[in-house]
C-alpha cells in the first residue's frame, strides 16, 4: 500500500515508519520539520532498507496537501503531525487548536477531494478524564484536562462523523499511553528541543550528566513508593500497532477508538531502578510536590486492541530502559 505520513519525521513517526517500510509499505512523508530533523530520513532508509519520499509540509497549506496528493495518490493516511506539550497547550491553546485542529481539518479536506478515505490516527489516552479508573476501557467517559487532549478528541470527533455522513471513511484513532524507548539499532528515539517534558528522556539526559538531578513530583500518593503511576510501552511495540491498525481498517468499517498500551502500571521510582540496574548507571533524583493536575495511576486495559488489532506489547521495561540509554549515548539524540 502506499500510504501518506503526516509527522513521519518525529518520534513516533519515524519509527512506524520503519515498520511500515519493513512490512512492504510505500511512504510518502510530510512533515514541517517544525520538531523534527530531516538528517531522520536517511536512518529510517539505514534501518528499513527503502527509503520514504519526503516533502516539507505544512498541514495548514491546503494547496501544498493538495498538490503532493495529487502527484502521489496514496490508498491512506497516518497522521502523526501536531503538537503535544501539555503545558504549553494551557499557555498558548490558540497554537494547539490551530495546528492539531486546522491541520487535521485541512488535511481531510484534502483527503475527501483526492478520495482516501482510511486513516489511523494518533490520538492520547489524555481525552480520558481524571476519574476515569484504571485499567481504562475505551468505553470510559472522556474528559480532556488540558487545551492538548481537548484538541485530540475534537479530531477524533471529526474523524466520527465523517464515517457517519461517508460509509466508505473509516478511521482509528490510536489512543496511546506513555511511548518510551528508541529503537534498537540506536539510530532513531525521541530528540526532545530543549528540557524534557517527559520522564524517560529526562533520565536518560540527567544520567548523560546533562540535567543535575530527576525530580519526582509527589512522593505519597497512595501507591506500593508513593510515586505515581503510568502505562510506558515500547515505541516499536507502538509502531507495530499502526500497521496492525491498517488491516484492521480493511476489515472493519466505521470509526473506532483503540488503547494502545501495556495494561501494566509502572511507578516513577520502578521505572527510575529499572533505568539505573539494566544500564549500570546511577540517577540521582529527589522528591519534590505533588504537581496539580496529576492523575496518580494510569493504565489501560489493552484487550481490544489485543482482539480488534491482534497486537499485544512484545517489549519489556527492561528494553525500554536499555534502548533509551542507548539512543541518548549516540550522540544523535542531541
Ligand atoms: N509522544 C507521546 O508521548 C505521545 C502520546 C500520545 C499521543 N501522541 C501523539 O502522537 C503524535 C506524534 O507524537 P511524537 O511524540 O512523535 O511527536 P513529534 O513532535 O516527535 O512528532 C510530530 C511531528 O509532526 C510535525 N509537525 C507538527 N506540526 C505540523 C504541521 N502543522 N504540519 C506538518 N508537520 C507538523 C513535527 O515537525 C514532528 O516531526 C502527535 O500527534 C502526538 O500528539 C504522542
Amino acid at each position: 500500500m502506499k500510504l501518506l505520513v503526516t509527522g513521519g519525521t518525529g518520534y513516533i513517526g519515524s519509527h512506524t515508519c520503519v515498520e511500515l517500510l519493513q512490512a512492504g509499505h510505500a511512504v510518502v512523508i510530510a512533515d514541517n520539520l517544525s520538531n523534527s530533523s530531516s538528517a531522520v530520513l536517511e536512518r529510517i532508509a539505514r534501518i528499513a532498507g527503502k527509503a520514504p519520499a519526503f516533502h516539507k509540509l505544512d498541514l495548514r497549506d491546503a494547496q501544498g496537501l493538495q498538490a503532493l496528493l495529487q502527484r502521489n495518490p496514496v490508498a491512506a493516511v497516518m497522521h502523526f503531525a501536531g503538537v503535544k506539550a501539555v503545558a504549553e497547550s494551557v499557555a498558548d491553546p490558540l497554537k494547539y487548536y490551530d495546528n492539531n485542529v486546522n491541520g487535521s481539518l485541512t488535511l481531510f479536506a484534502a483527503m475527501r477531494e483526492f478520495g482516501v478515505k482510511r486513516v489511523v490516527f494518533s490520538s492520547s489516552a489524555t481525552v480520558y478524564g481524571a476519574q476515569a479508573v484504571s485499567p481504562i476501557g475505551e468505553r470510559a467517559a472522556t474528559a480532556p484536562a488540558n487545551p492538548y487532549g481537548r484538541t485530540k478528541l475534537m479530531i477524533e470527533e471529526m474523524l466520527r462523523d465523517l464515517c457517519t455522513a461517508d460509509p466508505e471513511f473509516r478511521a482509528v484513532a490510536l489512543r496511546y499511553f506513555n511511548p518510551v524507548g528508541a529503537h534498537v539499532s540506536g539510530l532513531i528515539g525521541e530528540a526532545p528541543q530543549g528540557t524534557p517534558n517527559n520522564l524517560m528522556p529526562y533520565i536518560c539526559q540527567v544520567a548523560a550528566g546533562k540535567l543535575p538531578e530527576l525530580r519526582v513530583f509527589g512522593k505519597d500518593y497512595p501507591t506500593k513508593d508513593g510515586t505515581a503511576i503510568r502505562d510506558y510501552l515500547h515505541v516499536t511495540d507502538l509502531a507495530r500497532g499502526h500497521v496492525q491498525a491498517l488491516d484492521y481498517l480493511e476489515r472493519v468499517p466505521g470509526f473506532s477508538a483503540v488503547n494502545l498500551g501495556t495494561g501494566r502500571g509502572t511507578s516513577v521510582l520502578e521505572m527510575l531502578q529499572t533505568f539505573e540496574r539494566v544500564n549500570q548507571v546511577r540517577v540521582p533524583w529527589k522528591s519534590a510536590d505533588r504537581r496539580p493536575g496529576d492523575t496518580v495511576i494510569t493504565y489501560a486495559d489493552p484487550a481490544l486492541a489485543g482482539t480488534a488489532l491482534n497486537w499485544r506489547t512484545q517489549r519489556t521495561l527492561e528494553d525500554m530502559c536499555r534502548d533509551a540509554w542507548r539512543w541518548q549515548k549516540s550522540g544523535l539524540a542531541d
